[in-house]
């Protein structure tokens, strides 16, 4: 793929697919059907990031605190997250898609977490979009277990604790080594961020949808890259004309 830099294309957009459940409910239907409908958005979402020029698009796919709901719903979300990799795999390959996974691996089934490393393995050196995927994540301790390994290097005498800022805590959390998302987008209305990301979203923008995942489409993506771009991003300095009118 071709990288063109352009700053009013993001690198790494970062979607909270929310409101499965209520895309169902709406239609009589259970919880499940519409975790089945968001698997096709998802396929949608996919393509056109690829279209787009993004380089990175993370998906949150299952949060660590999602254990909270039924059995037969969390189950049916991870059969669903493993068949959805397993069958796109060759495809997404061909691609030159580079898969990874985020998230706690420990209490994860064996199936969802062989469907994962597979394609994590085989599509390591691919150069095309790289996506990944939040399974059983939650930032808050994602970044406790930064906190621990850096503990346990400094107690090991193999770190100074004056070197810990904030790129040594960026490198022991799972995302190490991805940029920052520029744009995190949530649908089903709800305006939060459910722990997905919180050291990695301190700059980014954020566009809400009112719409349910399962109605999400290519047009809304690109709307979203379009509303990304009229945004002004200053990260505490002072945005490009006002820093002109400046007499210092
Ligand atoms: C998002 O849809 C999918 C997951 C959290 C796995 P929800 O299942 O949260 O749908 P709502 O928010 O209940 O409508
Ligand atoms: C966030 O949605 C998690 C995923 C989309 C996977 P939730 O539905 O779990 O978030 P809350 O509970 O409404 O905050
Ligand atoms: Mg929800």
């Amino acid at each position: 793929m071709n990288k063109i830099i352009d700053p009013a294309i993001p690198r790494h957009v970062a979607i909270i697919m929310d409101g499965n459940g209520r895309w169902a409910l709406g239609r009589g239907l259970g919880r499940l059907f519409g975790h089945r409908k968001g698997v096709e958005a998802v396929r949608r979402t996919v393509d056109a990031a690829r279209e787009s020029g993004i380089s990175y698009l993370t998906l949150f796919a299952f949060s660590s605190e999602n254990w909270k709901r039924p059995a037969d719903e969390v189950d049916g979300i991870m059969e669903l997250i493993a068949t959805f990799i397993h069958r796109e795999l060759d495809n997404y390959h061909r691609q030159n898609m580079r898969f990874q996974m985020i998230g706690e691996r420990s209490g994860l089934s064996a199936k969802i977490l062989r469907a994962l490393e597979v394609a994590e393995e085989r599509t390591r050196n691919n150069t095309g979009l790289h996506v990944v995927v939040a399974v059983n994540y939650g930032s808050r301790a994602e970044i406790a277990g930064a906190a621990r390994a850096l503990a346990k290097k400094v107690a090991e005498g193999r770190l100074n604790p004056d070197d810990i800022d904030e790129a040594a805590i960026g490198e022991h959390l799972d995302t190490a080594g991805l940029p920052d998302p520029d744009l995190v987008i949530r649908t089903s209305g709800e305006q939060r961020l459910s722990n997905f990301l919180l050291w990695q979203t301190a700059y980014s923008e954020l566009v809400f949808l009112p719409c349910n995942w399962p109605d999400f489409s290519r047009e809304m993506f690109f709307e979203a890259l379009s509303e990304y771009a009229r945004r002004n991003r200053r990260f505490g300095a002072l945005s490009a004309p006002q820093a002109a009118l400046t007499d210092t």
